[in-house]
């Protein structure tokens, strides 16, 4: 299971149906494909083996996996796919991987790295802008571990600074029902209540004027994406932005996705309006280093436009037995190699790297969107650029997935309403598989029309039905998810 969002709709009442459908899911997630192939470790070693022997079966399975992406046919997930640049992060990460960035007296290039790759990433987020519209601004950020540590980290700090500045005891965030699960584990995590605005079918956006009326007087934080994961469009965030300033609360902007790529995509010309810290109003910014920024995985940055917001979160212990404590983020020890290869990553690439980068993966996106747009069948939802999405009113749009996963491709699933998403990357920039995606997509296009109502395959993983789930139908699905991550901790049964 390569990415955490899994959305498991279209299962009806019944437990006979549920059932099957729940074994198409356990058997499409098996959690154990070597156990057969490479003995299973049970228990610790009494005695080791040879590195050499190690590594080789490390590099057997390793090449065996990026098989899977490394032809351009897999949605997001590999962003740069470039083995060259991950041998050299690699090397930068190895420097330092059994350094402790906690411990910053003996390796204090951690706070190089550190500093600097939030120094570049507010640049790249423009928090001049925000020191230029007031003196008193203090842009500042910090590196967490992934996207979802960066908006935790965010959802925390709304929390404890509303709680200190404005006594907000039940504090809640609103978000469109676009914005990533992560701002509802925020939510469950430091017991924020969670508000849902609606997104317009057709734009995919919220209407600013029906987020106002979910804010009230415990609300900290308003939440919009530059792009969302389903659809890859862009929020209004200029007017979340005004909408925040006239109501005294805070706006997150979720870059995780599109903070390494919309800028670029904004300097070529192409449709990208500011979403950054030259709106009025935006408070903070997740943006990712591993994904579009190129880096290993593991990275993140999440900046705060002024550094109360940040400090809000700060962590220090003194009566501690065991000496004076302190940590800014989640972490206690983190690998100083995770900081030294973002870092890496953004100083080899540079602006006009990720310019080069963002150009081949605009075009690529506009020319399978084109391809898409050439089936009156298909509808690509919203207007997107990068990351594209599209469903389909004349047939279940997961019959277009079946017939495209024979074919090698994979995208990602979606609900509410069905549809497919395609987050361009720079393997699908490689030469032919522009081509490829538009004859496999008219071949599966014309499968999809041929099936009637039979029910497609990957829409017992993925698709929704209208009316959302029964609640007993949700707690096998839940239920069925508990085992699935049961199964990731575990060794085979033996
Ligand atoms: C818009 C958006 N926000 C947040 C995240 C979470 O990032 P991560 O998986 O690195 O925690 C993602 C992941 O795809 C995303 O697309």
């Amino acid at each position: 299971m390569a990415h955490a969002i899994l959305t498991f709709g279209n299962l009806t009442a019944q437990v006979g149906s549920t059932r099957t459908k729940l074994q198409i899911m356990s058997d499409l997630f098996d959690a154990h494909p070597y156990a057969d192939r490479f003995p299973v470790n049970r228990t610790l070693p009494e005695h080791g083996r040879p590195a050499e022997e190690i590594l080789a079966e490390l590099r057997a399975l390793a090449a065996e996996e990026d098989t899977a992406w490394e032809g351009g046919q897999c949605s997001g997930t590999m962003y740069c796919g470039d083995h060259e640049h991950y041998a050299f992060l690699t090397e930068a990460f190895g420097l330092y991987a059994h350094a402790n960035a906690l411990q910053r007296d003996i390796c204090p290039s951690a706070t190089r790295f550190e500093g600097e790759v939030v120094a570049m990433a507010l640049d790249l987020m423009h928090a001049d802008a925000a020191v230029a519209a007031d003196a008193s601004a203090d842009p500042v950020g910090m590196v967490t571990s992934g996207g979802t540590g960066s908006i935790l980290q965010a959802m925390l700090s709304y929390r404890d600074h509303a709680r200190a500045t404005r006594g907000i005891e039940r504090p809640n965030i609103v978000r469109p029902e676009t914005a990533h699960p992560a701002f509802a584990k925020g939510a469950h995590l430091f017991g924020l209540d969670l508000r849902t605005v609606p997104v317009d079918p057709v734009t995919t956006l919220v209407d600013p004027a029906v987020v106002a009326e979910h804010i009230d007087e415990n609300t900290v934080a308003l939440i919009g994406s530059a792009g969302n994961y389903p659809y890859g469009t862009i929020d209004p965030i200029a007017e979340l932005g005004a909408l925040a300033l006239d109501r005294g609360v805070g706006l997150h902007v979720d870059g995780c996705l599109g903070g390494f790529i919309l800028p670029f995509g904004e300097e070529l010309g192409y449709d990208v309006p500011p979403f950054d810290f030259r709106v009025p109003g935006v408070t903070s910014i997740s943006a990712d280093t591993h994904k579009y920024g190129y880096g290993l995985k593991g990275t993140s940055t999440v900046l705060f436009r002024d550094r109360a917001l940040r400090t809000a979160a700060y962590f220090h212990m003194l009566d501690w037995t065991g000496g004076k404590y302190f940590s800014p983020g989640m972490e206690g020890s983190r690998s100083t190699g995770l900081l030294a290869s973002a870092w890496a990553s953004m100083v080899a690439t540079g602006r006009a790297g990720y310019r080069t980068h963002a150009t081949a993966i605009f075009e690529t996106s506009f020319a399978m969107q084109e391809a898409v747009r050439s089936h009156p069948e298909l509808r690509i939802l919203g207007e997107p650029t990068f990351l594209f999405a599209f469903t389909s009113e004349a047939f279940d749009p997961y019959h277009v997935a079946d017939h495209m996963k024979t074919r090698g491709w994979r995208f990602n699933g979606l609900q509410y309403p069905n549809g497919l998403h395609l987050a361009v990357t720079r393997p699908q920039t490689q030469p032919g598989v522009v081509d490829r995606f538009r004859t496999d997509l008219a071949d599966a296009v014309a499968y999809a029309g041929e099936q009637g109502a039979l029910p497609p395959t990957s829409a017992a993983i993925y698709g929704g039905i209208p009316g959302g789930l029964t609640p007993e139908a949700e707690h096998m699905i839940g239920s069925m998810m508990d085992q699935i991550m049961d199964a990731q901790l575990s060794v085979p049964k033996a």
